[in-house]
């Protein structure tokens, strides 16, 4: 028997789970490029080192950013992947397909690239793997022609994302999918033509959740949420209290604010020290139902570590109502991105900006109040620094 040319990565098509490897020989069988891939893959393994040069930069006209420009660092050995640039397609929102735009995307790809794909990339594009230079304005005219764009990249609003939301979740107390859609088409300009000191990100999750991470992966966050009273189905929650759920042990006890009665037949919820962390709906989903009065909490700066460590999105505004057009939030991140830009240096993210000046001089720029609910603790240092007009009030 021939022996394997890729021996390392045949063992990662031993076991259950679902091989890459597989994938790419499948594809390999049709394409040159995935074929070259797969054996530069292999040296990778081999050397444990990345096989790819520093960089690239390639796109198609009248945009700046949706494509990742990539290079072997092997064309000897790999010449089928000498160029293998990344194009990100816009998703639609909640990654809701039908088959016959799954097939075009696909007749498209192999028509024009490697035949790879990933399905999908974090920030959440359909990402079409590895295609050359000459490639990428004929495959972004056939995009176009049936009717996909491309995503963001580079120091751009980058493609927004949702959870799946009112299309198939009960708690969903803001329309993300919309909205997603939304925010898209209306900052078209922002996603195509790198303009901020830095990426930007918006993801939307529906209810506290956060099925798409936004707290921790967007540096504008939107959280879905209510005020007022969670709805209770009396009948439902015996129901619960008959079955094998212990209300009292496994919801009641477990609410972080304690806020829960349940003596043995009913239950009631202190709602005015209810923080909306989703425990008891998530529990008993078929008899609590997040309050009537619905919005979303809108939080900033979320983001990895470099440089000055990572950070979760904080409260910027505790409760706004999304209706559409969606206005008030538009105006909202159209502020937002004018401080920055206007401030941040070069590559400083919206959150690091905001540590840098402060969250006073944010709220001052976006006329916003400060609110309690943006800590979680008052500062401890007694280093405050005062407007001097409010020191002027202060002495007359
Ligand atoms: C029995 C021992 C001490 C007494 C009675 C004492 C008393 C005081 C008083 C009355 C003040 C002025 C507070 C004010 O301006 O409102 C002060 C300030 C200060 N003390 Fe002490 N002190 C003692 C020990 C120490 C020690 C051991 C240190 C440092 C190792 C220290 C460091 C300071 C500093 C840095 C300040 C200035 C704080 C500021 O201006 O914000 N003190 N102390
Ligand atoms: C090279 C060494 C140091 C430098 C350059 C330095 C410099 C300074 C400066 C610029 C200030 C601010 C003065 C102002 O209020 O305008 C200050 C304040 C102060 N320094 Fe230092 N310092 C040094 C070492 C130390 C050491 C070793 C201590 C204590 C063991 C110390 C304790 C303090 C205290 C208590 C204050 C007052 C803080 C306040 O305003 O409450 N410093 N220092
Ligand atoms: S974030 Fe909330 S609304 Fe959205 S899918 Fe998850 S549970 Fe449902
Ligand atoms: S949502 Fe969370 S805080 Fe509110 S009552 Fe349920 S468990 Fe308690």
């Amino acid at each position: 028997m021939a022996k394997s040319e890729t021996p390392l990565l045949d063992e990662l098509e031993k076991g259950k789970w679902p091989s890459f490897v597989t994938e790419i020989k499948k594809a390999a069988e049709k394409s040159p490029m995935a074929n070259d891939l797969l054996h530069q893959l292999e040296l990778s393994y081999k050397d444990r080192i990345g096989h790819w040069k520093h960089g690239g930069i390639v796109g198609v006209k009248g945009y700046g950013s949706g494509v990742i420009g990539r290079y072997s660092d092997r064309p000897d050995l790999f010449p089928n992947v000498q160029a293998f640039h990344t194009i990100r397609v816009n998703h639609p929102s909640g990654w809701f397909y039908k088959t016959d735009a799954l097939r075009s995307l696909c007749d498209i790809w192999d028509k024009h690239g490697s035949g790879l794909t990933n399905m999908h990339g974090s920030t959440g594009d359909a990402i079409l793997l590895g295609t050359t230079t000459d490639h990428l304005q004929t495959c972004f005219d056939d995009l176009s022609e049936a009717g996909f764009d491309l995503g963001g990249s580079g120091s751009a609003l980058r493609t927004p994302s949702c959870c799946v939301g009112p299309g198939r979740c009960e708690w969903a107390c803001v329309d993300s999918l919309d909205l997603c859609h939304h925010l898209t088409m209306n900052f078209q300009d922002e996603i195509h033509r790198p303009m901020f000191p830095y990426k930007f990100k918006i993801k939307i999750s529906a209810c506290p959740n956060d099925c798409v991470a936004s707290i921790a992966r967007a540096d504008f966050s939107v959280i879905g949420t209510w005020k007022g009273d969670i709805r209770i189905d009396p009948a439902e929650v015996e129901a619960y209290a008959s079955s094998d759920l212990n209300i009292q042990r496994e919801v009641c006890d477990l609410c972080p604010t304690r806020c829960m009665e349940w003596d043995g037949r009913q239950l009631k919820i202190f709602n005015e020290d209810c923080t909306r962390c989703m425990h008891c709906i998530n529990l008993m989903p078929k008899a609590l139902r997040p309050g009537e009065e619905q919005g979303a909490t809108i939080l900033v700066g979320g983001k990895a570590p470099i440089v000055e460590g990572a950070l979760l999105s904080w409260v910027l505004v505790p409760f706004m109502k999304l209706e559409p057009p969606y206005e008030e939030i538009k105006d909202l991140i159209l502020r937002i991105q004018d401080w920055w830009s206007e401030n941040g240096r070069s590559r400083e993210r919206l959150g690091e900006l905001i540590k840098r000046l402060g969250m006073r001089t944010f709220l001052r720029a976006l006329d916003l109040p400060a609110t309690p609910q943006m800590v979680k603790a008052p500062r401890t240092n007694p280093y405050v620094f005062f407007w001097p007009e409010d020191i002027q009030q202060e002495v007359k």
